[in-house]
């Protein structure tokens, strides 16, 4: 559930008229709200109130300050996989105890500074980063904590794009050799073995995958245990879907009891969850407004002022991203649009064969865009991103202003 609403066949976020919002801060806008980003949180903390857990939001999902900060203040924390993510992070006021670091490629200056803050745990992902962790933390004098991100080997029935707990992908240690990469990683004095980890895939919208996941990361548990190992926490990865059209993927509630069902006898086993896209993509929209109408032939297409610069998402996976009018309308006729950007490229479209009643002006919203949306947003075609809005009730909060001409060019240089 999300505050995006409409009132009066108007929409609203939270207490304020998308209209006005548009009208204030300029489009392509993106807007958040708050409600819905806390009410996501807490669907995956409530859920495992009664087990000991760590929700950390995968920031790759929405990484805007005001955003990391909202949820730090609810005491969460963190899925990070580059140290700009980390920055982030502090620059937040998050709490690097809080923070697990995944990535199949944390350079030694990455791992030197995650270690100077003092961040949870390192998901290593492969053998000759857990070497050069080890001796990154031996001439700070320090011991590493982490987990090995271990691939079960499971389809996530997913975009292949975005399924990631397959043996032909490139994440995580096999899980035929997850044994003895403990055995290995025991015997390496500058590490601390905390957790298992995986992490399988993003928008999944069944549970068995996660269910078959879970139960060969347990069997692993156990052969640690007899390897004299003591596992703390078990990290599940993100990965839980969205209703972007009619899916209907599982509640954190519905997952979190399936796994507690699994859990049990193991009630000091922390819980660590990576959820990104189930926090953020309903809690944004993304505002463009239509520059023209063109008609041509029996092909009729929306041309707005949001490119695949701006949400590449339908560019990239071919995403179907709900879009809607800002504003309902009584009379005139619907018909058939592919909605366009202003980009260069024929693959720049934000939805195609939709139905609306429309004309040059208009605004609409692009849902489900609070995840994977401004983050993945580039200067393509010399584009400035968005502005970012925070709602908050009845206050709206302009959360990064959009970006101006001379930004784009900063740090570049003339040759004489
Ligand atoms: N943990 C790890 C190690 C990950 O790689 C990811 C996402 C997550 C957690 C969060 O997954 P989520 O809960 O958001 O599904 N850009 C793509 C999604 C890429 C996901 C990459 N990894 C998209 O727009 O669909």
């Amino acid at each position: 559930m999300d505050y995006f609403n409409y009132k009066d066949g108007q929409l609203w976020a939270e207490d304020v008229a998308v209209a006005d919002l548009a009208a204030r801060f300029g489009t392509p806008l993106y807007i958040y709200s708050r409600a819905t980003i806390e009410r996501h949180w807490h669907a995956f903390n409530d859920a495992l109130s009664n087990h000991p857990h760590l929700i950390c939001y995968a920031i790759k999902a929405n990484s805007n300050l005001a955003f990391l900060n909202l949820l730090a203040r609810l005491g969460s924390g963190f899925d990070i996989v580059s140290q700009g993510e980390l920055e982030r992070v502090l620059a937040a006021g998050g709490d690097p105890a809080k923070v697990v670091f995944s990535g199949v490629a944390k350079t030694a200056v990455e791992m030197k500074r995650a270690l100077e803050v003092g961040i949870r745990c390192f998901n290593v992902e492969s053998l000759p980063e857990l070497h050069r962790l080890n001796q990154v933390a031996g001439e700070m004098g320090v011991k590493a904590p982490i987990s090995l991100r271990v691939n079960p080997d499971v389809d996530a029935k997913t975009h292949p794009y975005i399924s990631t707990g397959l043996k032909e992908n490139k994440f995580g240690i096999s899980y035929q050799l997850a044994r003895e990469a403990y055995r290995i990683a025991n015997e390496l004095p500058h590490i601390d073995i905390r957790g298992v980890d995986c992490h399988i895939g993003s928008q999944l919208t069944e549970l068995s995958p996660f269910l078959d996941a879970a139960d060969r990361m347990l069997v692993l548990l156990d052969q640690l245990a007899e390897d004299g190992i003591s596992i703390h926490h078990l990290d599940l990865g993100g990965g839980l879907g969205v209703r972007y059209d009619d899916e209907t993927p599982p509640e954190p509630m519905e997952y979190v009891t399936a796994l507690l069902q699994k859990l049990k006898g193991r009630e000091h086993l922390e819980l660590c969850f990576e959820p990104g896209r189930a926090i953020a993509a309903n809690a944004g929209i993304m505002v463009t407004q239509v520059e023209y109408i063109k008609d041509q032939d029996d092909h009729h297409f929306a041309i707005v002022d949001a490119g695949m610069n701006d949400l590449i998402r339908p560019s990239l996976y071919e995403a179907w991203m709900k879009i809607i009018p800002v504003e309902q309308k009584d009379s005139g006729k619907s018909q058939v649009y592919d909605v366009v950007g202003p980009v260069c490229e024929t693959g720049d479209f934000l939805g195609k064969k939709r139905e609306l009643n429309i004309s040059q002006g208009d605004f609409l919203a692009v849902r489900s865009a609070g995840a994977y949306g401004f983050s993945m947003s580039s200067n393509y075609n010399t584009r400035c991103r968005p502005a970012e809005v925070m709602v908050d009730g009845s206050a709206a909060h302009l959360v990064r202003e959009r970006e101006r001409f001379e930004d784009l060019w900063r740090g570049e240089h003339l040759i004489k």
